[in-house]
Order: structure tokens, then sequence, then C-alpha cells
């Protein structure tokens, strides 16, 4: 093994102006090299690999970003989101924004229906607090999930404008609470290389049953999270590795169908 070639070419970006870049693509060749050498990678099976990584990015558009579900389906966006998340044992955990985020969503009513399809019906309610347990008043959540055929508004057109997305405001004792109905497992897309690439690994391409939260308050961290089902079959196995324990959520049947509590804890800007 020749650990010179390693040394020369790191070395070949001595010049790079730029501090950060400087470090950031002098690691990448050291760990490149080292993958390779771990493996002992051959010609052919790098030659598959650059296939490929040209087949993901052809299959790239306005929309689609299939890069993204490669970062995704291998894990570096959630280790991502661990390195830049402000670590605090007493707040609520992150999860993946994910691609069906939209803006613009009109705000509703404390306690309101989002949901404009049939479904299981679930209320949703809790608290926004901080990490010393004060409560955190007209904080802006943002709510998005799947309808019961697995797709999210604007995948789907059949579904009404807006469906199942939702945007509310906490009251001065921090709290939300809004209807909706229970969120559904769905598969990522797959009829491109990560697809080939789950089917090629013993892979399935299912996310979970979630719904997504953001939420954002002036002087606090903004939370980027999503509460996951207890009773879903790949709630062990997300195929984008989004689920963590602490946001494992039980839906208890009550009359009306479904009740999920769920309080959110922030961190404040000068903690972070
Ligand atoms: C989502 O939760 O919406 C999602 C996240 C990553 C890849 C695909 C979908
Ligand atoms: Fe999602």
């Amino acid at each position: 093994m020749n650990e010179s070639l390693t040394q020369s070419v790191t070395e070949s970006f001595g010049q790079c102006a730029d501090a950060r870049t400087k470090e950031i693509v002098i690691a990448l060749v050291r760990h490149l090299h080292a993958f390779a050498r771990e493996v002992n990678l051959t010609h052919d099976e790098w030659r598959k690999g650059i296939e490929f990584l040209t087949a993901t990015g052809k299959k790239c558009d306005g929309i689609r970003q299939e890069f993204i579900l490669l970062s995704d389906t291998l894990g570096l966006s959630i280790v991502l989101d661990d390195i830049n998340q402000h670590h605090d044992d007493a707040a609520t955990e992150s999860s993946l924004l994910g691609p069906f985020y939209r803006d613009g969503v009109k705000e509703s009513a404390f306690g309101a229906n989002i949901a404009q399809s049939d479904g299981e019906p679930v209320f949703f309610h809790g608290t926004v607090r901080d990490v010393e347990g004060k409560p955190v008043a007209d904080a802006l959540i943002e709510v998005w999930q799947t309808a019961p055929n697995g797709m999210y508004e604007g995948q789907d057109p059949d579904q009404p404008e807006g469906n199942l997305r939702g945007r509310f405001r906490t009251h001065a004792d921090g709290a939300y609470a809004f209807h909706s109905i229970k969120p559904t497992s769905y598969p990522i897309p797959t009829d491109g290389p990560v697809g080939q690439m789950l089917v090629a690994t013993g892979r399935h391409p299912m996310r979970p049953a979630h719904i997504h939260f953001r939420i954002d308050a002036p002087g606090y961290e903004s939370l980027t999270t999503a509460l996951y089902s207890s009773d879903d079959p790949s709630v062990n196995s997300d195929a984008v590795f989004g689920v963590k324990a602490s946001l494992v959520i039980e839906y208890v049947a009550v009359k009306e169908g479904y009740d999920a509590a769920r309080d959110f804890v922030l961190i404040p800007r000068e903690r972070a």
C-alpha cells in the first residue's frame, strides 16, 4: 500500500486559498482513498459506481432530486441534521424536513381541521415550551402529512389544494391543537437508481407513517421534526433513518377516533 500517493494528492491542494474548502477537499480525498483501499475496489466496480452516479444525475430535474434521495437513503442527511442541530437533552429531537414542505399555507384557527379527505380522525394537541419549562406563546407551528393513499397534497392531483397541511399559533400558555386524520406510511420514489440500489441491497423503500412539524418562535432555535406512529410495521426500519425513539408516539383510541398528545421543547437562541 502506497500512502505517499494519498499524501501527494492532499498536498496538491496546499495552495487552496479558502481554508474551509481546503479542509473539506483534503478530508474527502483521505476518506475516498481509504475507502477504495479498504474494499480493494476494482476498476470494473468503480466503473459501475460511476455509471450509478451518472444515472443519479440524469434522474434529477427541477422537481426530482435523486442525489438528495441518495443522501437520505445512505443516512448522510440525518447525520448532517445531527451535526448541525444544537443538542440539549431537554429539547425535542429533530427529524428530516423531506421534500414535501410547502411555504405559504394559510394560518388556521386553534383546533381547526386540516383534513379535507376521509381518514381515521385524530386530535393532535400539546404545548410548546422552552428547556426551562416556560410556555412559548405565539409560536408558528407548521404541519404536513400524507393522505390514506400515502401521498402528500402536491403529489396527488386528486387531493384538494392545501389538504393535510396546516399553520397554527400557540396560545399564551404554549398550547396548540388541531384535528386531522391518521398519517399513512409511503414509499420513497423507487423508479430511479436509488430504488435500484435498495432492491440490490435487500432494503425496502418505506417511510413509517409520520406527521411533520416545523416550529418557529422569535428568540428560539427553529425546530424541524416529525412524529412517527408506534404501530407502523416499518417504524424500526425507516428507509431514510429519520425515526428517533423519542419521536415515536402512540395514537390512543377514543370514541371519535384517536388522540395524539405531544409537547415540544425549544432551545432559546442564547443557549444554542
Ligand atoms: C419525507 O418525510 O417527506 C421524506 C424524507 C426523505 C425522503 C423522502 C421523503
Ligand atoms: Fe414525510
